[in-house]
């Protein structure tokens, strides 16, 4: 479904993401590890296309989005979730929720997976909380926010960059079910973490970056049990 082919991408005249080549199958979990600087929000940025490709190719679907605006990435089924969530503070969680609402609604019948009562059921906490200001909830509770209004695009892809940065350990495990519910509805997930615990978790299998490049592939078989192996996640987090 995304095939991303030797990709090289950057801020001005800084060079990040070095011929970086990664594919995420349909509906599979794919976690994408590495040290701070590694080049995983770059990546992302580029794949959302905040980030201007330079060189290689972007495919999704049999199409090339490269060039893609990235308003329109959306309609190409792409949401992501960015580190700092970019939700829109002032306005209610309802109000967040029904812009994303809007904008998925321009996607197939096809393509159309969440309502805003599947987000509720997703997010219990929500309902309650649904015409408070976004600003005034807290961080895990604006994850889950940007999460849901990420799903309301009716996305096939799903890109999270860190979402369990700064979250209480509780929040985090919960965050495995989410991923795991998100995926029974069909979507793929390339989970951008640094915590190798629930990367395992909630992804099939892995790719490692370093340094702006991809070093390497981890496939479902070593995956599974790469948290507990310290010398793997010594070398593969640089830690
Ligand atoms: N806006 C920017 N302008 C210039 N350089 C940047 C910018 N953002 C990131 N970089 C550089 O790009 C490199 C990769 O950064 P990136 O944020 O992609 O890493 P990361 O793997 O997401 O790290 P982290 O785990 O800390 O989130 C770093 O060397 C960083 O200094
Ligand atoms: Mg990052």
């Amino acid at each position: 479904m995304l095939s991303v082919e030797t990709i090289t991408a950057g801020y001005g005249a800084i060079t990040v993401l070095r011929d970086v080549s990664l594919a995420i199958g349909a509906n599979e979990g794919v976690a994408v590890i590495g040290p701070n600087g590694a080049g995983k929000t770059t990546l992302v940025r580029a794949l959302c296309g905040l980030n201007p490709v330079r060189s290689g190719r972007i495919v999704k679907d049999g199409r090339e989005i490269q060039a893609v605006a990235a308003h329109r990435r959306a309609a190409a089924g792409i949401a992501v979730v960015l580190e700092n969530r970019r939700l829109f503070g002032e306005l209610t969680v309802r109000t967040n929720l029904d812009l994303a609402a809007r904008e998925g609604d321009k996607r197939g019948a096809d393509q159309r997976r969440f309502t805003l009562d599947g987000i509720l059921a997703l997010f219990p906490f929500m309902a309650d909380r649904l015409d408070a200001h976004v600003e005034l909830l807290s961080g895990g509770e604006q994850q889950m926010v940007a999460i849901g209004r990420a799903l309301l695009l009716q996305p096939d892809l799903l890109i999270l960059d860190e979402p369990s940065t700064g979250l209480a350990p509780k929040i985090v495990k919960s965050l495995v079910g989410i991923i795991a519910r998100i995926r029974g509805e069909g979507v793929s997930v390339l989970l951008i973490e640094q915590n190798v615990q629930l990367a395992t978790e909630a992804a099939d299998r892995a790719y490692v970056m370093k340094l702006g490049r991809v070093v390497s592939e981890i496939g479902p078989e070593h995956w599974r049990g790469a948290a507990k192996d310290e010398s793997l996640t010594r070398a593969y987090l640089g830690a």
